[in-house]
């Protein structure tokens, strides 16, 4: 049985109607039934837009996991590739990018681009809401809660959102990927194809003009001699 229908009007010109049910503790059921009307559909739908920053050296399955994850709930996601001069990639930014387009070719609300300085000036700049970081174990947490939490003391209005990739890839990482595939190892189901494809690519040129990756100490001495030699001007 119910007894009355109320019509709540917001201040964003959106309205509330909703059926309230007798108080009576017999009446079936002590539910709240809401129908939602709204003058018009941008009151209610919020568009949420995050950024998705990292290094990507490479790309893992690890990170388009996230990708997926991230996609569902937010309604434009930029994952934002820095370029950092003062690291030694072993793709450059141009090769990160292509590949990560590749990957997120079928996501409609997902574009990849590439930045420089603060995250969260990028963040403003491009008027993201959220910054998504994905938390693969405990181990993860320290640093990522740090980051977190020095980016919201610079920019207060910007959210460091957490997602957990799948349970099978909270061991991957980019910089596992590069040593394993440098060392001869498989890195199937580890990295989409396109960049399993560029990683043999890689690794391939590095034997044909370096040799084969060094696996041992004395390899090692070996071969950065070797290029030393190579460096010296004739
Ligand atoms: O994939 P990574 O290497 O873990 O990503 C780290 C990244 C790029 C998110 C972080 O190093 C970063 O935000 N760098 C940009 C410079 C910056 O904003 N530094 C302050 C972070 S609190």
């Amino acid at each position: 049985m119910w007894l009355g229908v109320a019509h709540l009007q917001d201040c964003d010109g959106s309205s509330l109607t909703g059926m309230f049910p007798d108080c009576h503790p017999l009446s079936p059921p002590h539910t709240i039934l809401l129908s939602l009307t709204l003058s018009s559909k941008e009151a209610l739908v919020k568009r949420i837009k995050a950024i998705y920053p990292g290094s990507f050296d490479p790309p893992t399955n690890g990170h388009l996991d996230l990708i997926e994850r991230g996609n569902k709930i937010f309604d434009e996601l930029v994952v934002a590739i820095l370029r950092n001069p003062e690291k030694d990639p072993l793709f450059s930014v141009a090769d990160r990018r292509k590949m990560l387009e590749t990957m997120t070719a079928n996501f409609d609300n997902v574009s990849v681009d590439t930045f420089d300085g603060l995250t969260v000036d990028y963040a403003l700049r491009v008027e993201a809401r959220a910054i998504l970081r994905g938390i693969r174990a405990i181990s993860d947490y320290e640093y990522e809660l740090q980051m977190a939490l020095m980016n919201r003391k610079l920019q207060p209005g910007l959210e460091t959102v957490f997602m957990m990739p799948a349970e099978k890839y909270s061991y991957l990482s980019s910089r596992l990927v590069r040593e394993v595939a440098q060392l001869g190892g498989s890195i199937d189901c580890l990295v989409p194809e396109i960049v399993g494809q560029k990683l043999r690519e890689k690794i391939d040129v590095a034997h044909k003009f370096g040799g084969p990756p060094a696996t041992s100490e004395a390899e090692t001495k070996a071969k950065n001699q070797r290029q030393k030699q190579r460096r010296r001007p004739k």
